[in-house]
């Protein structure tokens, strides 16, 4: 891509970048740490990044500020989320040797309280723009690295299409693209049945894995999910994906159910969508779910069927609303608005 090669010479030499990045849908869960701090999640995982939802991101490293501001969607943000931000410009700071303190604006399309996370597309957008307008050398396993660290997930929204997440140390977890997102038209569907901020969001939910007795036997299978998903996505073969994906997010629900303390992300409506979902496939719709921590249920199938899908979803009661979206690329430089 030798426009981002100059757009990335350029961010350095003006200590300013906007960088866009999708947010992006689990297939195999990430549920849990080995190490909280550090974000080493305790099982590998894959996803799809979502073309139609974008975050926008741009950091001014200024040497006048007495402090790093972030505005969200044009409103000021402080507390959590300007310490999350902070915390990511600091590792920038310290690996470029810049002391200046960086203006971060950041516009997101992602839909709020849709059971999308909008804070991986936000993490990823946010590592490249910093690291760019930082002058640090251009390195997609890097800029993983460090999208890792506001958010794990977010390490997924680096690199382009399917991306794959391994566990590891601090060097090798990292996300790496398996295929293009122009590999395979597989789309989401999501169901929205609740907009409600959750009571416990995944930075909270993390710690609390490790407390479900189920969550050693989800951990020891969760390489084999891996292998049979990242087969099934090369060989674009919804049938052998399908059961695996289903499986996985179930298992990770049941994790949290039987957390202590646990946590109930699911309401009459995700349950009515379940079985729904089925009875499509049983009426000949090559359709399958998976289900973030919300209680929004995700409906993957193919380009061709999103429009019965999305039809037959609205229709289950408790629906409130269908987004859908189809596979998106890497987190990339654009140019300033
Ligand atoms: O990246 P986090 O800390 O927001 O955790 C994401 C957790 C899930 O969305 C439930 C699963 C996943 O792998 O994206």
């Amino acid at each position: 891509m030798p426009e981002q090669e100059t757009l990335w010479r350029r961010a350095a030499q003006e200590r300013r970048a906007t960088a866009l990045a999708h947010p992006n849908i689990a297939f195999i869960k990430y549920w849990g740490n080995q190490d909280d701090e550090m974000v080493l999640p305790a099982n590998p995982s894959l996803s799809m990044n979502l073309a139609a939802f974008t975050t926008v991101t741009t950091v001014a490293f200024d040497d006048t500020l007495p402090a790093d501001t972030l505005t969200i969607n044009q409103t000021e943000a402080g507390g959590d989320a300007l310490a999350r931000v902070g915390k990511i410009l600091d590792l920038v700071r310290q690996a470029s040797g810049l002391h200046s303190r960086a203006r971060v604006e950041s516009v997101s399309n992602v839909p709020m309280g849709a059971g999308i996370a909008s804070s991986a597309a936000a993490f990823a957008a946010l590592s490249l723009a910093a690291s760019a307008a930082a002058g640090l050398p251009r390195d997609e396993a890097a800029l993983s690295r460090l999208a890792r660290r506001g958010s794990g997930s977010a390490c997924r929204s680096v690199p382009g299409g399917f991306c794959r997440w391994d566990t590891g140390d601090d060097e090798s977890s990292v996300a790496v693209s398996i295929a293009p997102a122009e590999h395979w038209a597989l789309w989401d569907v999501v169901a929205v049945v609740s907009e409600a901020h959750k009571q416990v969001g995944s930075s909270g939910g993390h710690p609390l894995a490790a407390t479900s007795d189920l969550h050693p036997a989800r951990i020891a299978g969760a390489g084999r999910r891996v292998e049979v998903c990242q087969q099934a996505i090369l060989a674009r073969d919804l049938a052998a994906m399908g059961p695996v994906i289903e499986e996985d997010a179930v298992m990770m629900h049941a994790v949290m159910m039987t957390g202590r303390p646990p946590l109930y992300y699911w309401t009459p409506a995700t349950m009515a969508l379940i079985l729904a979902v089925q009875q499509w496939r049983e009426d000949g719709i090559p359709v399958y779910f998976t289900i973030d921590a919300g209680p929004n249920v995700h409906c993957i199938c193919p380009a061709g069927a999103v429009e019965a899908v999305a039809a037959r979803a609205r229709r289950v009661p408790g629906v409130q609303r269908v987004i859908t979206s189809g596979p998106g690329g890497p987190a990339r430089l654009v140019p300033a608005a």
